[in-house]
């Protein structure tokens, strides 16, 4: 009796991955360049074998042809790494300089409103450890009108964000009053508390496509830009500075930085932090007065 052959993988040429490569960049933006070409070789094979797709050149058509086969695909190629409280020192930002200052640029407003956005939110620890931060710090919060948006491009990360159930190993390092006032414990973790939920407007969101969002007093965008080309870079981060009121702030993740920019933010450094500030109307117009005058 013969042996059963076995089964030969699909294949995947060099080829195909540079198509799927191109797709990925030219409908949602996102640049899987040579730093991260093992994880995207290795995940486009993954996602191939369990499809049952012969080759590359079949995941082409199947990805081309629907967009619940492309939206799957992409779902895998994205980094979704969060945490609650992330960087300590963006948080202690929040509440020592960025809410202090709303808040005394708008005592006289009428409605008082906050609006902060997390751009690339993944899964919700980082809207929710905003939302932690607002109720904490800011004075007379029911005197004001809050809304933290949080947008993504994968739809599973928020759907899990919107379920808001983290196992316990997700808020071990969580100061124990914040997990008692916002959280309530399950069998297998913690269940985010309604009333700091409804803080949360979580949408689907792909920032390379320029959404309406409105005017904010201040934008998380951690540890997202660098999936982005250079060029897309600088269209988000003009989107960005618009939709910033006058006085709002700008967060970068830890390790990253904002140079050279056509735009002006003034950078603020808070102990080991950097956070960036658009500048107030009267400070801008000296700022143009200047250039003006050594015209
Ligand atoms: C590494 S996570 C960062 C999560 C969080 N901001 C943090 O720093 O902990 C990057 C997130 O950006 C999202 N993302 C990537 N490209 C995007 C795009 N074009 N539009 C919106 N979100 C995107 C990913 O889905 C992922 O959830």
């Amino acid at each position: 009796m013969k042996p059963n052959p076995m089964p030969t993988p699909p294949v995947l040429a060099e080829s195909h991955l540079d198509e799927i490569r191109t797709l990925i960049e030219q409908r949602s933006a996102i640049l899987l360049d040579a730093s991260r070409e093992r994880f995207f070789s290795t995940r486009v094979r993954e996602f191939l074998e369990e499809k049952e797709l012969p080759d590359g050149g079949e995941l082409l058509r199947s990805v081309r042809g629907s967009s619940i086969e492309y939206e799957e695909l992409l779902e895998r190629l994205l980094t979704q790494e969060t945490s609650f409280f992330r960087y300590p020192a963006v948080y202690e930002a929040l509440q020592k300089k960025i809410l202090p200052e709303v808040q005394e640029r708008k005592v006289w407003h009428n409605p008082r409103t906050l609006r902060i956005w997390s751009a690339g939110c993944s899964t919700g620890e980082e809207p929710y450890s905003i939302a932690i931060t607002v109720t904490d710090s800011l004075k007379f919060a029911e005197a004001w009108e809050i809304e933290i948006l949080a947008t993504d491009i994968s739809r599973r990360a928020l759907r899990h964000a919107e379920r808001g159930h983290y196992p316990k190993r997700s808020l071990q390092y969580m100061e124990p009053r914040h997990v008692d006032a916002h959280f309530e414990s399950t069998k297998v973790g913690y269940q985010i508390r309604q009333r700091t939920r409804r803080m949360i407007s979580f949408a689907h969101m792909n920032l390379a496509e320029a959404p309406y969002v409105g005017k904010l007093d201040c934008i998380f965008c951690m540890n997202v830009l660098m999936y982005f080309s250079e060029e897309r870079r600088l269209q988000i981060l003009r989107r960005f500075y618009d939709a910033l009121e006058p006085g709002g702030f700008f967060v970068l993740g830890h390790s990253e930085t904002l140079s050279n920019l056509p735009m002006k933010f003034e950078s603020v450094v808070l102990g080991d932090c950097r956070i960036y500030r658009k500048p107030v109307a009267a400070e801008l117009n000296r700022a143009l007065a200047v250039v003006e005058s050594g015209l």
